[in-house]
């Protein structure tokens, strides 16, 4: 459609189910909107309870802060579901239990 903004598909592993996430949202809010119980505290990157292992895919990052996760947890495939933003479509497992 014209003029919208382009959209990925973002699969959330726990839950196995699959949204649509465009690419000005982020994966929290994409799941949130879509009724999943995603674990999140802040939603504004800083306080770590929606680090997600990236199982596949491509995202963008927003601003965080740096406590919320450590360079050890990036190298290790980690990001942020409230500051990512899908670059493709992805497949993501939350972390918090
Ligand atoms: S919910 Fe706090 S860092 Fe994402």
């Amino acid at each position: 459609m014209k003029g919208s903004p382009q959209s990925w598909r973002v699969t959330i592993a726990n839950t196995q189910q699959t949204i649509d996430c465009t690419a000005t949202q982020t994966v929290l809010e994409a799941a949130v909107a879509a009724g999943i119980d995603f674990p999140y505290s802040c939603a504004t990157g800083n306080c770590g309870t929606c680090a997600s292992h990236l199982d596949a895919g491509k995202v963008s990052m927003l601003p965080r802060g740096d406590a919320a996760l450590s360079p050890q947890q990036v190298k290790a495939g980690q990001t942020l579901a409230c500051r990512a933003q899908p670059r493709s479509d992805v497949t993501v497992t939350w972390l918090a239990r």
